[in-house]
């Protein structure tokens, strides 16, 4: 059974809960039900790691937007642009307010690309000009290509995305990969970041459990918490879990945000062998991989379907069971990010957590970013 806040409280907190997304619920002990946890659901954000940022506990990824280099059939346009908007907005209706963008997502490198970051900026702007008390939170990223050394590389490039996002600071600036010629350099140009006021939070990508240890030493010795490690985690993608990285976050009280939460679509249920993805998405989950991931999509399906819940929306639990995760998925368009709203609010038991982990366990994970191994 689901622990379903609004089953397990009495019908008043239901009420008193109604219409205060943003409103943590005080809830006294010698009330008898009312408990530390229940409080604690009912938190709407979480602390991202040791910073003083907090954000939903679902963000949403802003990859494809304007992107033709992997997304979108290599191909943008008006209509395409009009149902991101919606993802913004639709994202921000449903009270989820952490966007993931990336200097490189929507580089100009590739032909009719709109960068990312210009497009949620001017999403922001946008709704901004309708609501001024809109709230949201700003996460990108420092590509670390080779030819970019040193701390003030991360300002440069830090500068320039302020600068297409339409801001003064970002709420979370992050590495989005390792370095090939090591990283005290970019670290501490995250440390200058910090200082100089542009980000309020700081975060790396991709980065190994020794990686992660490393970055999170430096800081610390300026005063400064590692906020985050962005790596890619999912039912199918349990890598983190292998590699040390989710107990080495855990350990220090780094966020592990979750990227790729759904498997890039292949666990919202909709791709089948006989309907898999088009583009490069087509290269990974082929209909063969479709075929042995079948058996864990019914059983997804199945809990699912007890709770009145998507497969999308399970999947999207799982990831938030295992504790000090922030998945963002990726939306297109609006009816697609209002769906990951009803991931929050109700909780998989324990033993449903275990089965789905073990019948994943039976697939072969796809292959991963391979600068995790850096
Ligand atoms: N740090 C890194 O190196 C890194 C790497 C990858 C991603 N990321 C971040 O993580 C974010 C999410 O990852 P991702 O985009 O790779 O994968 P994802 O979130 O697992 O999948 C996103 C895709 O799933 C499909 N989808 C989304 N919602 C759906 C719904 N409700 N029902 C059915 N299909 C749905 C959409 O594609 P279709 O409609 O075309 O199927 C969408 O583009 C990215 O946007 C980015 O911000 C970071």
């Amino acid at each position: 059974m689901a622990l379903h806040l609004s089953s397990a409280a009495p019908a008043w907190l239901a009420v008193a809960n109604r219409g205060r997304r943003n409103r943590k619920v005080k809830a006294v002990a010698s009330e008898g039900f009312a408990t530390l946890k229940a409080e604690e659901e009912e938190e709407e954000k979480v602390k991202l790691g040791g910073s003083d940022l907090k954000v939903t506990k679902l963000g949403i990824g802003a990859w494809s937007w304007g992107d033709t280099s992997y997304w979108n059939n290599f191909q943008w346009d008006d209509r395409k642009m009009k149902a991101a908007k919606g993802a913004f907005d639709s994202s921000i209706d449903s009270g989820i307010t952490l966007f993931d963008t990336a200097e490189v997502y929507g580089s100009r490198m590739s032909f009719g690309a709109i960068n990312s970051e210009t497009l949620l900026g001017r999403f922001i702007k946008e709704r901004k000009e309708k609501d001024p008390e809109t709230e949201v939170a700003v996460a990108t990223k420092f590509a670390a290509l080779p030819w970019r050394l040193g701390r003030q590389s991360v300002i440069t490039a830090l500068k320039d995305s302020l600068c297409r996002l339409g801001l003064d600071s970002v709420d979370l600036y992050q590495l989005h990969w390792p370095g090939v010629w090591g990283n005290e350099g970019y670290i501490d140009g995250l440390g200058d970041a910090v200082e100089q006021g542009l980000v309020k939070a700081v975060g790396v990508s991709n980065y190994s459990e020794r990686r992660l240890r490393d970055a999170y030493q430096k800081l610390k010795q300026r005063g400064i918490p590692l906020a985050s490690n962005q790596v890619n985690y999912s039912l199918i993608y349990r890598f983190p879990e292998e590699n040390g990285v989710k107990a080495t976050c855990d350990e220090l009280g780094v966020t592990l945000i979750a990227y790729s939460p759904m498997a890039q679509g292949a666990l919202t249920g909709k791709y089948t062998p006989e309907n898999p993805p088009s583009g490069p998405r087509g290269q990974i989950y082929t209909p063969d991989f479709l075929t042995r991931l079948q058996p864990l999509l019914n059983r997804i399906n199945e809990i699912g379907d007890s709770y009145k819940k998507t497969p999308t929306q399970v999947v999207l639990n799982w990831l938030i069971a295992q504790g000090n995760v922030v998945p963002i998925p990726g939306a297109k368009n609006a009816e697609q990010a209002s769906e990951f709203g009803g991931a929050l609010g109700w909780r998989l038991t324990g033993e449903e957590v275990d089965e789905l982990r073990s019948l994943a366990s039976d697939i072969r994970p796809v292959v991963g970013f391979p600068v995790e191994n850096l």
